[in-house]
């Protein structure tokens, strides 16, 4: 039985509607992490499932208990929900010391003193502030409170844990020191987590499913390796990928696709009927592109324009011209085979696996594209 579970639940706030008719079931255990912008209702929805928001419409239940429904009326306060909480905006108790706040969740909870030592130390220890524990909150930085409120609620037996941008406030290094620890603790209690990020390494990195969120909306709930190798519609293309996707529009028929400057073959498990004629918005990520040596039909011929240094690798800039026209494509390269196209002829080669292909009024995709496991891949390549 699924552990936390959405029917169709919305909020509004004036004219505002913050979540709509959002539904989604979170498997005991399971990381979910809810991925999207800012203002698209992340907050929101946490703070439903908390019980700290009153929804206007729908269903949660929690385990075996209903804790919100619309038509029966009923409404269980945060307090009786036996969940975790770490919100943005972390409230430590000011006139308590780490040490207090973290066990004085314990202490209420009536757990052996024996035993709250042994969680506090251990917790300590993997948040990386056994050295805070006699520190008060207004003695510490952002990171380390966050890293704190953190501590308090993973000590706890709780079975549902909700974050909202926990390590929103740590630098670059301790988030990522941040998400390997959060990474082990969830595979050692096996919490059912739910982890709201804009930050979409972070939701890659760490769960078991993503849900990318949209106005309200949930466009795709998936693993989060389908997510980035299959994106359901242009938005979720656009959102997840460190490099702005390379995006046109193209005409696609039995004959493959093509536009002005150039034409591919049909990809690989789209098999259009002949009568089948579509505008279509063709997707491929910088990493799914290729500077080749040769020409094949999965290849195109351009202008390299520009380079990008980017450390190990360079971004290429590449004009893919007919007459006074051209399409931009960008691609991501090694840096020695980068320097070499600047102003040069070079071939572009798309990988056929990778070319994702939306409807163009709709943007959704196109589906019968061949299924693929994809976890090794999309690993394989962030
Ligand atoms: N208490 C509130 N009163 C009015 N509008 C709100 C309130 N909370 C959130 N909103 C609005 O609801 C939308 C979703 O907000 P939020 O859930 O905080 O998004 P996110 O966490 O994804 O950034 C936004 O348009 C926001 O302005
Ligand atoms: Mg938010």
């Amino acid at each position: 039985m699924a552990h936390i579970v959405l029917e169709n639940v919305t909020k509004r706030f004036g004219s505002t509607t913050a979540v709509n008719d959002l539904s989604l079931a979170v498997e005991d255990g399971d990381f979910f992490s809810l991925l999207g912008p800012s203002g698209c209702g992340k907050t929101t929805t946490m703070r439903m499932i908390a019980g700290l928001v009153m929804p206007d419409e729908g269903r949660i239940t929690l385990g075996d208990q209903v804790v919100f429904d619309s038509e029966a009326s009923i409404f269980v306060p945060p307090s009786q929900r036996k969940i975790g909480m770490v919100f943005q905006d972390y409230a430590l108790w000011p006139h308590m010391t780490v040490e207090q706040n973290i066990v004085f969740g314990l202490q209420s909870r009536k757990v052996q003193k024996d035993d709250q030592e042994r969680r506090l130390s251990h917790v300590l220890e993997r948040l990386q502030i056994d050295q805070l524990a006699d520190r008060y909150p207004n003695e510490l930085s952002g990171g380390q409170q966050q890293r704190v409120a953190l501590a308090r609620e993973l000590v706890t037996d709780a079975r549902i844990l909700l974050m909202d941008e926990p390590l929103s406030n740590l630098d670059a290094k301790l988030r990522l020191e941040m998400r390997v620890e959060l990474k082990q603790i969830h595979e050692e209690t096996s919490k059912s987590i739910i982890y709201v990020t804009h930050d979409q390494m972070e939701a890659l990195t760490l769960s078991s499913k993503t849900g990318v969120m949209k106005d309200g909306e949930i466009r795709q709930n998936e693993h989060p390796a389908q997510v980035f190798d299959r994106p359901a519609d242009l938005f979720v293309a656009r959102f997840i990928g460190q490099t702005p996707i390379n995006e046109f529009s193209m005409r696609f028929s039995r004959i493959g696709l093509e536009r002005p400057e150039f034409a591919l073959p049909v990809p690989p498990g789209l098999e259009p009927s002949a009568s089948d004629e579509l505008d279509v918005i063709v997707a491929a990520r910088p990493e799914e592109l290729s500077i080749v040596e040769q020409q094949d039909e999965w290849s195109v011929k351009g202008e390299g324009v520009s380079v990008l240094p980017m450390g190990y690798d360079s971004l290429v800039r590449v004009h893919v011209a007919n007459g006074d026209e051209y399409v931009p494509l960008t691609v991501l390269t090694e840096r020695s085979i980068a320097d070499r196209t600047k102003e040069a002829t070079v071939y572009v080669r798309f990988n056929p696996e990778f070319l994702h292909v939306f409807e163009s009024g709709s943007e959704k995709r196109i589906t019968g594209m061949r299924e693929h496991s994809g976890a090794e891949v999309a690993y394989g390549r962030i």
